[in-house]
């Protein structure tokens, strides 16, 4: 095993502080950790001897406690270890992921409180994590975290990719500033998701949100994130500035964080390279989250799906199935009621879904709007909206059941609490048992809206113990999870694979709730995707919605081609064909490949990378001799350049080329394509021209 790591310990002048470094496996990374003067804990980070990372305090404030864990630390004693090997994931972008990093553990005790803290950092070759840890001790027992006082002090003015920071809601749209920019433009209070979402108002506190993907001058990818979010509250980044400092989620009352000793807080993590290309390849965020805490996964598979759901946001569908309101669960006779002669999830259209799924070989098909509730459920802050197991007198759910098994395709579950997580987590033992008796095996669950318990976040401590509650309940039940609205992955998707996607950002939907610029899918995967895979809901064929009402102006801000790249590029293993499946038999062709495409791999080679600009990747498909390539462009046209050399040498296959055509442009005229076959090698190397918001993609036998 090769490795090696640089450890210095000296003692400065006064013999008053402490000074620790340590080292990447290859060298590049450099992180010194140090006491000043005060006893307060620093740390900095440095990539090729440029500076990453500035000297900044570490540091956590117990509310009540004048003393906290702030200074007076003295480092009581260090130990420097070694990991290199490898994992397999039960799913992911390749087959067996590597694990290769150097440690440093340092202890600090602060004689004024007889208080013991670990500081733990790995650096990976991409990147570092660290992480407090709290052990169980005679002076610290229950504490509650006021503030965590962790900084990143940036060493230049970035490029920054970055959403305001809001503690309900991941579903801005991406602003590229300067850091020096950001302050201003968030005093615009523009910046709205266009649901009635508030931004969040701290008197005097500007924050974004991570993961936050920077660019600095001399050309150094920078993204700062978290890992293993668990019992504990998300965190924002407060600018003050060039330098960022951790903001924690509160809970109702204004406290941060709950703690039992023997805890340890997620990991804080910085990705760094000199080539964009490895943050996407990054996973250094899997590598700090815990191994598969479940004991079998043979019953977790991934999932292509159709469903009962864009028809809801474009052709006038509703959840609901009257248009009556004030109904109470359990007391409305839904069979007395008119029903509104809109409602989506109709045994019949349901069946059309299946029969599509069944000939064209989907796994599943999702229907939303199946269960009774939709009539008052966004907005009321309503406790028991849903009770997740009755569904409208219209949808025959033991004929679809069976009817599905017939066809060789499941129904897919879902689950909108409207944030009412109190109402979810006193029914989903026994929505998870009808889901059981009733062959479903995956959930789209949701939380629109504020949460219950009332005053709490959805990204606050309480409700990232939640998500994790329902994944856990849902793993006994052998059911596979879609989180929508939930707090932005950490990778913990690795110890529960069961938890195949979440939403967690702007998604295809709006599109159709005024639009996502062209170059949004090319930020997205080095900002929401490292933190785990997303349900983003491509495959949308009818890109403008005049089509279905001619008052309707909305469209998507892409070409056809760049919809089917994306299955290749916004990595899942939970993939949505979106469209009607009317305009998926308008065209044949197309559709094809997203039949054809994937949605588990042995091996990820990211070809081209740049943020908010494009993304070329190639996938071998898991256990097949098949590969896809996804190539994307933001709202300019280039030439991709997609070199095939991780095909097998010597041998000759068959490529399936999709393009943009000549006079294709996102904005005027998204719909052309072309479509060519050609003999390919492991020599080939191909130029598609993609249109301004366009994209290729290609497989290969
Ligand atoms: C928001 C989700 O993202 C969307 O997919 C879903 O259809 C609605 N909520 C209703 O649950
Ligand atoms: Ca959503």
């Amino acid at each position: 095993m090769k490795y090696f790591f640089g450890l210095l310990l000296w003692m400065n002048v006064l013999g008053l502080s402490a000074r620790e470094t340590l080292k990447s496996p290859d060298g590049d990374l450099e992180l010194t950790f140090s006491l000043d003067q005060k006893g307060t804990p620093v740390y900095a980070l440095t990539f090729k001897g440029k500076p990453v990372i500035l000297p900044g305090k570490l540091g956590i404030v117990i509310a009540n406690d004048s003393i906290s864990l702030r200074d007076g630390f003295t480092m009581t004693g260090t130990r420097v270890s070694s990991v290199n090997d490898s994992w397999v994931p039960v799913w992911g972008q390749s087959s067996r992921i590597r694990n290769h990093y150097n440690e440093l553990e340092v202890t600090l005790y602060q004689e004024k409180r007889a208080t013991e803290i670990l500081l733990r950092f790995r650096l990976f070759d991409d990147g570092l994590g660290f992480r407090y840890e709290f052990p169980k001790q005679k002076n610290l027992n229950y504490f509650i975290i006021q503030d965590e006082l962790t900084e990143f002090s940036l060493a230049g003015d970035h490029k920054a990719f970055w959403l305001p920071g809001d503690y309900n809601t991941e579903e801005y749209r991406t602003s590229t500033t300067l850091i020096s920019e950001i302050i201003p433009r968030l005093k615009t209070r523009t910046l709205t998701v266009g649901e009635n979402y508030p931004l969040y108002e701290n008197k005097g506190v500007f924050s974004v949100q991570s993961p936050l993907m920077m660019k600095s001058p001399d050309n150094l990818y920078i993204n700062i994130h978290e890992a293993a979010l668990v019992d504990y509250p998300a965190m924002s980044l407060e600018l003050n500035d060039r330098k960022f400092k951790v903001h924690l989620t509160p809970d109702a009352v204004g406290n941060k964080a709950y703690i039992q000793t023997g805890f340890t807080t997620p990991w804080r993590t910085v990705l760094v390279s000199d080539d964009a290309r490895d943050i996407l390849a990054s996973n250094t965020i899997l590598n700090l989250n815990e191994p598969c805490a479940l004991e079998t996964t043979d019953w977790i598979k991934p999932v292509k799906y159709v469903g009962v759901w864009w028809e809801m946001f474009v052709k006038g569908s509703t959840w609901a199935y009257t248009n009556e309101t004030n109904t109470k669960l359990g007391k409305t006779d839904y069979s007395a009621l008119t029903p509104n002669g809109t409602h989506g999830a109709t045994t019949e259209n349901v069946k059309k879904y299946i029969d599509f799924a069944a000939k064209h070989g989907f796994d599943q098909v999702l229907v939303e709007g199946w269960n009774e509730g939709w009539e008052d459920w966004y907005g009321l802050w309503k406790e028991d909206v849903f009770d997740f197991v009755t569904p409208y007198p219209d949808f025959d759910l033991a004929y679809l059941r069976d009817y599905a098994q017939s066809k060789g395709v499941r129904l897919m579950m879902h689950h909108e609490t409207s944030a009412a997580a109190t109402n979810y987590e006193r029914r989903m033992g026994e929505a998870f048992t009808f889901m059981n008796d009733n062959r479903y095996n995956a959930v789209k669950t949701g939380y629109v809206g504020y949460p219950i318990p009332r005053g709490e976040w959805r990204s606050g401590q309480w409700m990232a113990s939640h998500y994790l509650r329902v994944v856990k309940e849902a793993a006994k039940h052998h059911i596979m999870v879609n989180s929508h609205e939930a707090v932005r992955p950490t990778g913990l998707c690795r110890t529960y694979p069961n938890w195949l996607a979440q939403e967690s950002a702007r998604g295809t939907e709006f599109e159709a709730l005024g639009g996502s610029a062209p170059d949004h899918t090319t930020i997205l995967p080095f900002t929401r995707l490292v933190g785990g895979p997303m349900d983003y809901t491509p495959g949308i064929f009818q890109l403008t919605f005049d089509y279905y009402n001619p008052d309707n102006n909305n469209r998507v801000h892409t070409t056809l081609v760049k919809q089917l790249a994306l299955y290749v590029t916004m990595y899942s293993p939970l993939q949505m064909a979106a469209d009607l499946v009317e305009n998926y038999e308008r065209f044949p062709d197309a559709f094809r490949f997203i039949k054809d495409v994937a949605v588990d791999w042995d091996e990820t080679h990211i070809l081209e990378a740049e943020p908010g600009d494009y993304i070329t990747i190639a996938r071998k498909a898991k256990g097949k001799a098949e590969w896809f390539v996804g190539g994307i462009t933001d709202e300019n046209g280039r030439t991709a350049k997609i070199d095939l050399g991780f095909l097998p040498a010597g041998r000759k296959f068959t490529a399936i080329i999709y393009e943009d055509a000549k006079d294709t442009h996102w904005e005027t005229n998204p719909m052309t394509y072309k479509i060519r076959t050609v003999e390919v090698t492991s020599k080939t190397v191909l130029s598609p021209v993609l249109a301004p918001g366009g994209g290729v993609a290609i497989s290969i036998k």
